[in-house]
């Protein structure tokens, strides 16, 4: 008996470049090697809309890992995070070729300037007739701050004040063309109403812009607005603006196998920031990263993780890990316990205190860097193994115990990991109507039934 109304999202996460979340899937002979050919992102795509996927989400990072071993060659050489394609880009080409699946991308606010995120957001809703999605990301990379330029990482908290500011800005140039404005009057010669199309004049502590925007009013009014902050700082701002939240439960995993405890207890927590921020709860959706290794028997589903997970590599590892944190762990010897003083050295302290709770939940200060950097799995993230039937009973369980509203599938391998979900999963997921048998067409924002409070955007919009 289903305990929820409103259907279980599903979401796609995955990179635009050569590899998936799974670094190592560009190792997997199944794995399709095409990555810089249209067709490889439009099958891509086909099968996630004509599958019942909700939405396509791409992370992003604007470098290459280059802060192991003070260089890009071990990330080059193994494939670690380094091709990188603009989303936009891809995301414009498949909005052709599907119809109702949301086009997710990670833009950056430390990075980008907010005409230029509004107007490219703006124009991926056009094309895509009301399916584009922008994850709100602030950046914390010192080697992304080296390609633009910037000789420092802004501090953690300002990144935050910095975004409030950027979004304040996106979100009021969205709204600088009221629904009717363009009147195409042929005969009085007026194309669009002046009055419905407004000047922003907005000049904060670190962004400034004037408006209207050169994009008129789109299907979503505003794009569906991602966000994943894990800080208590990024949740305030997750609160403010976050349609869909991804969430880590990492963090509150406490025992091995404890996995939708944590997620109940993180979800828990969001849902507080979200309450305090004066949300209503069918305002926002929480979605964790998952993979899911599905196959026709359970023998060959647990065979199949085996073989995905049975060569780790400790430098990928190594390199993803001192990309996150911003700290050379070719610096020191993989054996090296992880104390106070290494933690307090790393700029993302809190992922990998999390990290280290896990694998020593008695707190015995034993947990090496080759603990922790020994990519044994296959990313963060719980592993759903089993047949169609039995990854759906699990999701079913995460979804109606409120460990969650939807999920954020982190594909082994592409296109396969999708295709065997759309496979054997999704019909079961149908036939327990957890997800519709036939999907709603129309605006992402609507069909996925997020309220929006609409009434008065956050800026005071000067009028012109
Ligand atoms: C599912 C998920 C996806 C994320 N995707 C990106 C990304 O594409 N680019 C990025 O710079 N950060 C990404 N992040 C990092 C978050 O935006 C955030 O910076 C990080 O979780 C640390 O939280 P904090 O910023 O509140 O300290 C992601 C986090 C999660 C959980």
């Amino acid at each position: 008996m289903m305990s929820r109304t409103e259907p279980m999202i599903l979401s796609a996460f995955t990179e635009a470049g050569s590899s998936t979340i799974n670094h190592l899937s560009w190792l997997y002979p199944s794995n399709d090697p095409q990555f810089s050919s249209p067709r490889f992102w439009t099958h891509l795509a086909r099968t996630l809309d004509e599958g019942g996927f909700d939405l396509l989400f791409f992370d992003d990072r604007l470098a290459m890992p280059g802060v192991y071993e003070g260089s890009v060659e071990p990330a080059v050489r193994n494939g670690a995070r380094v091709v990188k394609f603009d989303l936009l880009g891809i995301l414009s080409l498949v909005a052709g070729c599907t119809s109702r699946l949301g086009l997710g991308a990670t833009y950056s606010t430390t990075y980008y300037s907010p005409y230029h995120v509004a107007r490219a957001f703006a124009t991926l809703d056009h094309m895509s007739e009301g399916r584009a999605a922008w994850n709100i990301v602030t950046s914390l990379n010192q080697n992304e701050a080296d390609n633009f330029g910037v000789s420092e990482i802004v501090p953690h908290d300002e990144r935050y004040d910095r975004a409030e500011e950027f979004v304040e800005i996106v979100t009021g140039l969205w709204d600088s063309w009221d629904e009717d404005a363009v009147v195409d009057d042929r005969i009085r010669r007026i194309f669009a109403d002046p009055k419905s199309v407004h000047e922003l004049n907005y000049h904060g502590t670190y962004w400034s812009a004037r408006g209207p925007l050169t994009v008129p009013r789109s299907p979503q009014r505003w794009p569906l607005l991602l966000q994943a902050g894990q800080s208590g700082r990024g949740m305030t701002f997750g609160a403010r603006w976050g349609d869909m939240i991804f969430f880590n439960p990492g963090a509150n995993v406490v025992r091995p196998g404890q996995d939708l405890v944590a997620a109940q207890r993180t979800y828990a927590e969001i849902a507080g920031h979200m309450a305090a921020a004066g949300r209503e709860p069918e305002s926002f959706r929480l979605l964790p990263p998952v993979f899911t290794v599905v196959a026709e028997s359970d023998e060959l589903a647990r065979e199949k993780h085996r073989l995905l997970t049975a060569a780790p590599s400790l430098e990928m590892g190594l390199i993803v890990m001192s990309e996150v944190m911003n700290f050379d762990f070719g610096a020191v010897s993989p054996d090296t316990p992880i104390t106070d003083e290494l933690l307090a050295a790393c700029s993302s302290r809190g992922l990998l205190e999390s990290k280290v709770k896990v694998l020593d939940p008695e707190g015995t200060g034993t947990v090496t860097v080759r603990d922790v950097c020994s990519y044994s799995g296959l990313g963060n993230g719980h592993n759903f193994v089993g047949t169609g039937p039995a990854v759906a009973d699990e999701l079913q369980e995460w979804f109606e115990e409120r460990g969650c509203d939807g999920f954020a599938f982190t594909a082994t391998h592409l296109p396969g990991g999708y295709e065997d979900f759309v496979r054997l999963v999704i019909p079961e997921l149908r036939r327990r109507c957890v997800v519709p048998d036939v999907p709603e067409r129309g605006p992402l924002r609507q069909r996925l039934g997020f309220d929006r409070r609409f009434q008065q955007s956050p800026v005071q919009r000067a009028e012109s």
